[in-house]
């Protein structure tokens, strides 16, 4: 059975290509979605991703996967460092999930180094670009999820 993977990314991050391209690059949020689509495929999984601005429709979007998907990868982006609400959720469905950030925020300001979702995730990818959610989408496949106990 193909493995399913959520992809959610928080708020601004529709605006990547155009937002801060000296810290997000100039990239656009449909160059990343269609990376992170050409992986899913190259990888054999089957993969849904979603960008809202919104706490509340994320975390809806994270109960939502209950039962359906098999992991998450989520960049909260903003909410990273404010939501309990994100974090509560992730607990409260139990699946396995991966906390991206493009840039490295552990180089960035004092009120960035708070992650509230970190405490639920069971891997943080940080300041690898466009290329961290793919790591993240190998880490699910190959260790959390693979049916060989994470052997490679
Ligand atoms: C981000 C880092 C956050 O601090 C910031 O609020 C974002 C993007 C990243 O991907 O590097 O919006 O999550």
């Amino acid at each position: 059975m193909k493995k399913k993977i959520l992809v959610l990314n928080g708020p601004n991050l529709n605006m990547l290509g155009i937002r801060e391209p000296e810290i997000y690059g100039r990239k656009t949020y449909r160059d990343l979605v269609d990376r992170i689509e050409e992986h899913a495929k190259a990888r054999g999984a089957f993969v849904t991703v979603c960008q809202s601005n919104s706490e509340a429709v994320l975390v809806t979007k994270i109960q939502r996967a209950y039962g359906i998907y098999d992991g998450i990868i989520l960049n909260p982006a903003a909410y990273t460092h404010t939501s309990v609400a994100l974090l509560d959720a992730l607990k409260a469905v139990g699946i396995p999930a991966v906390e991206v950030h493009i840039s490295d925020v552990s180089e960035r300001e004092d009120f960035r180094q708070v992650s509230y979702v970190r405490l639920a995730a069971v891997r943080t990818i940080m300041g690898r670009g466009f290329d961290g959610y793919l790591d993240a989408m190998d880490v699910l496949l190959d260790e959390v999820l693979a049916d060989n106990g994470g052997r490679k």
